[in-house]
């Protein structure tokens, strides 16, 4: 595996998360610069995205570099049968970077093992999605002015949604709080509470999307129920619609209080929140074309 690739957020430690935030606030001064200069980039993209593929690319784009790949794995020859190992390993061929998101879990670590390029991992399946966290890292930052002592909610699909799970995973080194609100179907996975608490990171869970909940969040981070990972689709229908803020659920947040979501919302904000000074998911979305551009100068080794 080459080590400049970012398969899970573990990979990078508290010194390393800094640094690349402080890379990305220098890309936000200047997303221009033509540091990519001969490189090419691939982006396989094995599931739908519109921010991670297209902030990706806009973000090499941005650094001089250029870009191949594809946003729809049946245009590929993997609709005929090519394994991911051989795509892989064709792509490595071609390419200095392989950016891949795939619909299975642990895909991304696969990929690394095959080849000598780096991997950059934007998501896989419900385990992991590193280059989400560093820009939620980046959004919390820039709201907050501190990522230490934070108290961060997390509602909606907290059982498949990987960007919580990469997010609880890199607070570790920053003294949070959080509190898991979600249906006891969609809860959180024993092995992330088991981390917490081997981590030392205090948590709550609540089923009841409560104002004192609410009011006494710094950071309230909604996450869609994503139809795709049920294998049922009654059972979706069950819980898909258990959590909605709406701007009448506001009026006692703290004054710092910022609102995420990593995107695409379908009903868990209303278009109401929208001009809420809360509201902060369209900039959330901004910050990842920085956040991507510093962890793509990291997995090439470019010196920002
Ligand atoms: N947040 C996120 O991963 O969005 P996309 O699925 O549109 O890439």
């Amino acid at each position: 595996m080459n080590t400049n690739s970012l398969v899970s957020i573990s990979d990078i430690g508290r010194d390393e998360i800094l640094k690349l935030l402080e890379t990305a606030r220098q890309f936000e001064e200047n997303p221009n610069r033509r540091l990519l200069e001969g490189k090419v980039v691939a982006t396989l993209f094995f599931e739908p995205s519109t921010r991670t593929r297209l902030s990706f690319e806009t973000a090499v784009n941005r650094l001089g570099g250029r870009v191949i790949g594809f946003s729809d794995a049946n245009t590929t020859s993997s609709s005929k049968g090519e394994t991911l190992k051989d795509t892989i390993k064709m792509v490595s061929n071609y390419v200095d970077l392989i950016i891949m998101r795939h619909y299975l879990e642990g895909a991304a670590r696969y990929a690394s093992e095959v080849t000598d390029v780096p991997i950059i991992n934007a998501g896989d399946g419900a385990n992991q999605h590193p280059s989400q966290t560093m820009l939620d890292l980046y959004s919390i930052y820039k709201t907050q002015g501190t990522l230490e002592n934070l108290t961060i909610t997390l509602v909606g699909d907290l059982k498949y949604g990987r960007t919580v799970h990469s997010l609880i995973m890199a607070m570790r080194y920053f003294n949070p709080e959080f509190r898991f609100v979600a249906c006891k179907e969609l809860g959180m996975p024993i092995e992330y509470k088991i981390f917490c608490e081997e981590n030392g990171i205090k948590y709550t869970e609540h089923t009841d999307f409560s104002p004192e909940v609410i009011n006494s969040s710094d950071i309230i981070y909604m996450t869609r129920v994503q139809r795709e990972r049920f294998a049922d689709i009654m059972e979706y229908e069950k819980v898909k619609d258990l959590y909605n803020l709406n701007n009448s659920m506001l009026g006692g947040a703290k004054e710092n209080m910022k609102i995420l979501h990593p995107l695409p919302r379908v009903n868990e904000i209303a278009q109401d929140v929208d001009d809420n000074p809360h509201a902060y998911y369209f900039e959330q979305a901004r910050n990842g074309l920085y956040a991507r551009q510093a962890l793509i100068c990291r997995a090439l080794g470019i010196e920002v």
